[in-house]
C-alpha cells in the first residue's frame, strides 16, 4: 500500500469550502437524476494529495477513510482527474480497475456502480476593480485544487448517466469559479482592511502630526496628532474652534508661501500654530514631502509636524543665558578696571603675595619702592633692601600666627634715598576652604604722618611760649603802671574830699575818678592772672563750681538768668590753684549772663574723662562745661574771642575776659575750647589734667 497516498495530516484548507458550494447542487443532481449517494473527493494538485472528501448518503466516518492511489494510471477516478472525462464505473465492488483497498472501502459504503464526473477549480484570477484582470502574484501560489463526483445508484448506472453529468460538470466549475472569485475579493478587501488597520497604526503611532493636503492645500488626510491641531467640531468650544481655524489658516498660508511645486525635494520649515487646549504657541518644523497618487493621478503632499516648541525655547534660553553671561563678564571687567584704577591711585604701595611670598601683584606706589623705578645701581640696591626687609617681616609674621597682621619697617625711597617708616597692615585671603592663598599688604608712610603731628605740637607750643611771654610782658608793664595809678587813685580821692562836692568842673573829677578805677581793674586782672606766688593744691572742682555761683546767682537772677549744676559726684580733685580757676568761672557765668539779656539758662557741669584732647592725651582728666541758652557768637568771630581787648560789649568790657581765661588754664596744662550756635547758645569746654601742668609753665 505504499504507493497509496495518505490522507494529508493536516490538510490545506480549501477555501471556499467547496462542500458549501457543491451540496445544493449535488442534492438537486440526485434528485434529478435518481441517484441515491454521491462522494465528493477533492485533491491538492499541486502536493498530489487528497485534501478533502465529502459525501451525501454515505457515513460521515467512512468518507474520511478515503484514500485513492494517483499512481494507479488504470483507476477510473484517477483517469478522470486526470483528462477530465466522466466515467462509469459498473461495479465498484468488482471493477479490477480500482485497488483492492478502495474496492473494500466502496463496499462497506454501499457503492456499487457510480459514474465519475471531473470537479475543477481554474486558476483564480482576481478581478479588479475596474472590471480589468491585472495579475496578481500572490494568487499564483495557492494550490488549485481538483476533485472528483462519484454519483452511485444501487440500480446500476447507464452511458446518458455519464453524458448527464458532462453539463453538471460544467456548472459545478461556474459555480466553483463564481464563488472563488466573490471570496477573492471578499480576501483581497479584507487583506485591505487588515493592511489599512496597521497603517492606522502606523500613521497614528508617530508622536508627530502627520497630514495629506492636496494641491489647494487643503488637508485631505491627517493622523490623529494632526486632527488636535487642525479639527473641531461644534461640540468644541469657541476658543478651540478659533484655535483650530487658526491654525488650518497659519498651515496653509505657509505651505503656499513655500511654493512647494517648485522644488520636489523633502525641505524642512517652521510654522507657529496655536496649542488649542493651552492657547500657546506652538512651534513646528516641517517636513514636507511631495507625493503622486497614480492611480488617480494625484498630486500631493506630506507634511510631518515636530513639535520644536521646548527646543526653541530652551535654544532661546540658552541664548539668553550667553548674554547674560556676557553681560557679566562685562560687568566684571568694568569692576576689575575700576579696581585697577583705584589701586593705581592709591598713594599707598600695596602688594599682594603668595604662600611662598612671590609676589603676585603690586601697585604702581609699591612698584617705585620694590622695582627701582629709575635703573641706577644705587636705586637697584635700596629695591633688593626693601624687598629683603618686606619679605622677612612677612616671613616674621608667618612664623607666628598670633602675631598682629600689622608692624613697621623701615625703607628707603629708591629715587630720592629718603628713609620711610612705613605701617604695614597684612591680610590674609583665604579660599573658600579656609586655606590662606594670598597676603594683602597695604603700607602707610607713618614717619612723614608722625612728623606732621610733630610740626603741629611744635606749633601749638609756640603759640604758647608767644602767649605766655606777652603775658608776662603785659604783666610786668601792669606791674609798673599799678603803683604810679594807686598814687593817681589816691591824690583823685584826697581832691574830691578837698574841694567838696559843689565846685564847678566836679563832673570831670569824677570822670578822672571813674576811668582811673576801670585801669586799676585791668591791671589787677593781668595781675591776678601772673601773680607769680599762686601755689597749685589740690582743688574740688564741684565745690569751686558753687563757691563762684554763689558769688554770682544773686544778681543773676534779677537779670532772669537761672542757674543748673550737673555734677559729676566724685569727681576727681584736681592740682590747680582754687583762686585762678575760681576767676575764670566768674568770667564765664558773666559772658554767659551777658549773652542772655532777656534771661535763660546757664548750665554749669563737670564730668570725668579727657576726650580727644592731644594736648592730654593718656593722662587723667576732667571736664568743666558752662552752657548758655543766649545768642551765640558769630562763626567769624569765634577766632577772635580769645585775643586780649577783644569785646563786643563797648564802655562796659575790658576784652580780658577770656584771654585771661585761657591764659590761665593754659597754665595748668589745659585746654579751653568754644562752640556756639548762633541764636541756641554757647558752650564753653575746659579740660584740666588731674594732675596738673606736666611742665612748669604754671609758674
Ligand atoms: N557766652 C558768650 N556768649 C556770647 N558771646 C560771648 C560769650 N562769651 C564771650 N563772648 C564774646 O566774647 C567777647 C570777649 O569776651 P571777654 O570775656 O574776653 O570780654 P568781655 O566780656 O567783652 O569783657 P570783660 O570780660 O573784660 O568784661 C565778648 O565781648 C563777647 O562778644
Ligand atoms: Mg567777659
Amino acid at each position: 500500500m505504499a504507493e497509496l497516498l495518505e490522507r494529508a495530516g493536516r490538510p490545506t484548507p480549501i477555501r471556499p469550502d467547496p462542500r458549501e458550494t457543491l451540496e445544493p447542487l449535488l442534492d438537486d443532481l440526485l434528485r434529478s437524476l435518481g441517484f441515491e449517494k454521491a462522494l465528493v473527493l477533492i485533491f491538492d494538485e499541486a502536493r498530489s494529495a487528497l485534501v478533502g472528501s465529502f459525501g451525501i448518503g454515505v457515513a460521515d466516518a467512512a468518507v474520511r477513510e478515503v484514500a485513492v492511489p494517483l499512481t494507479n494510471a488504470d483507476d477510473p477516478i484517477v483517469a478522470v482527474l486526470r483528462n477530465g472525462f466522466p466515467q462509469r464505473v459498473p461495479d465498484a465492488r468488482v471493477d479490477e480497475r480500482l485497488d483492492r483497498s478502495v474496492r473494500d472501502l466502496f463496499a462497506t459504503l454501499g457503492l456499487g456502480p457510480f459514474v465519475v464526473a471531473p470537479l475543477r477549480s481554474t486558476a483564480g484570477r482576481p478581478v479588479s476593480g475596474d472590471g480589468k484582470h491585472a495579475p496578481s502574484p500572490g494568487w499564483e501560489t495557492r494550490g488549485e485544487w481538483a476533485g472528483v463526483v462519484l454519483l452511485s445508484r444501487a440500480s446500476g448506472v447507464t452511458q446518458a448517466d455519464v453524458e448527464a453529468l458532462v453539463p453538471f460538470g460544467r456548472r459545478a466549475g461556474e459555480t466553483l469559479n463564481r464563488q472563488r472569485d466573490v471570496e477573492l475579493l471578499r480576501e483581497t478587501s479584507e487583506a485591505h482592511a487588515i493592511e489599512k488597520e496597521w497603517l492606522w497604526w502606523m500613521v497614528n503611532g508617530l508622536g508627530d502630526a502627520v497630514l495629506l493636503t492636496d494641491s489647494n492645500n487643503d488637508i485631505i488626510l491627517e493622523n490623529r496628532r494632526a486632527e488636535l491641531l487642525f479639527r473641531a467640531s461644534d461640540e468644541d468650544s469657541a476658543g478651540k474652534r478659533r484655535a483650530v481655524w487658526m491654525n488650518n489658516f497659519l498651515f496653509t498660508a505657509s505651505l503656499s508661501s513655500w511654493n512647494l511645486e517648485r522644488g520636489s525635494a523633502t525641505t524642512a520649515r517652521e510654522v507657529t500654530l496655536v496649542d488649542p487646549v493651552e492657547g500657546t504657541e506652538l512651534i513646528y518644523e516641517v517636513i514636507t514631502t511631495p507625493a503622486t497618487n497614480y492611480r488617480v493621478g494625484m498630486r500631493g503632499t506630506v507634511s510631518v509636524l515636530k513639535n520644536v516648541t521646548d527646543i526653541r525655547h530652551i535654544g532661546e534660553e540658552i541664548v539668553r543665558g550667553q548674554e547674560r553671561l556676557q553681560s557679566a563678564e562685562e560687568e566684571i571687567r568694568i569692576e576689575r578696571d575700576r579696581l585697577d584704577l583705584v589701586l593705581r591711585n592709591v598713594p599707598n604701595p600695596i602688594i599682594v603675595v603668595d604662600i611662598d611670598n612671590q609676589i603676585i601683584s603690586m601697585n604702581p606706589s609699591a612698584h617705585r619702592l620694590f622695582k627701582a623705578d629709575v635703573p641706577t645701581a644705587r636705586a637697584n640696591q635700596h629695591a633688593l633692601a626693601n624687598d629683603a626687609r618686606f619679605t622677612s617681616f612677612l616671613a616674621q609674621l608667618r612664623l607666628d600666627p598670633l602675631l598682629a597682621k600689622r608692624g613697621e619697617i623701615a625703607l628707603t625711597d629708591p629715587k630720592t634715598d629718603e628713609r620711610l617708616e612705613m605701617e604695614v597692615s597684612a591680610t590674609e585671603i583665604r579660599d573658600s576652604r579656609g586655606a590662606v592663598i594670598a597676603i594683602v599688604s597695604v603700607m602707610q608712610d607713618v614717619g612723614r604722618l608722625r612728623e606732621l603731628e610733630r610740626r603741629r605740637l611744635e606749633q601749638v607750643l609756640f603759640d604758647s611760649e608767644k602767649l605766655a611771654a606777652t603775658g608776662r610782658l603785659a604783666a610786668s608793664i601792669a606791674h609798673e603802671i599799678n603803683n604810679p595809678l594807686e598814687a593817681v587813685q589816691n591824690a583823685l580821692y584826697l581832691l574830691e574830699r578837698f574841694v567838696g562836692t559843689t565846685v564847678a568842673g566836679q563832673e570831670y573829677l569824677e570822670i578822672a575818678t571813674r576811668e582811673t578805677q576801670r585801669m586799676s581793674r585791668i591791671l589787677r586782672q593781668m595781675l591776678g592772672f601772673y601773680r607769680q606766688t599762686e601755689a597749685l593744691a589740690e582743688t574740688d572742682l564741684n565745690g569751686l563750681v558753687q563757691e563762684a555761683e554763689s558769688l554770682v546767682v544773686k544778681r543773676l537772677r534779677e537779670r532772669g538768668v537761672q542757674i543748673a549744676e550737673e555734677l559729676e559726684p566724685g569727681l576727681p580733685k584736681v592740682n590747680a590753684s582754687a583762686d585762678q580757676l575760681k576767676q575764670v568761672l566768674l568770667n564765664l557765668l558773666l559772658n554767659a549772663a551777658d549773652s542772655m539779656p532777656a534771661g535763660g539758662t546757664i548750665t554749669v557741669s563737670t564730668q570725668t574723662g579727657a576726650g580727644a584732647e592731644t594736648e592730654i592725651v593718656g593722662r587723667e582728666a576732667v571736664q568743666l562745661q558752662v552752657r548758655d541758652t543766649g545768642q551765640g557768637i558769630p562763626d567769624d568771630m569765634l577766632g577772635q574771642i580769645f585775643e586780649p581787648f577783644f569785646s563786643t560789649k563797648p564802655g562796659k568790657g575790658t576784652g580780658l575776659g577770656l584771654w585771661v581765661s585761657q591764659g590761665i588754664v593754659q597754665n595748668h596744662g589745659g585746654t579751653m575750647r568754644v562752640r556756639s550756635r548762633m541764636g541756641r547758645g554757647t558752650t564753653f569746654t575746659i579740660t584740666l589734667p588731674v594732675k596738673g601742668p606736666s611742665d612748669a609753665r604754671a609758674g
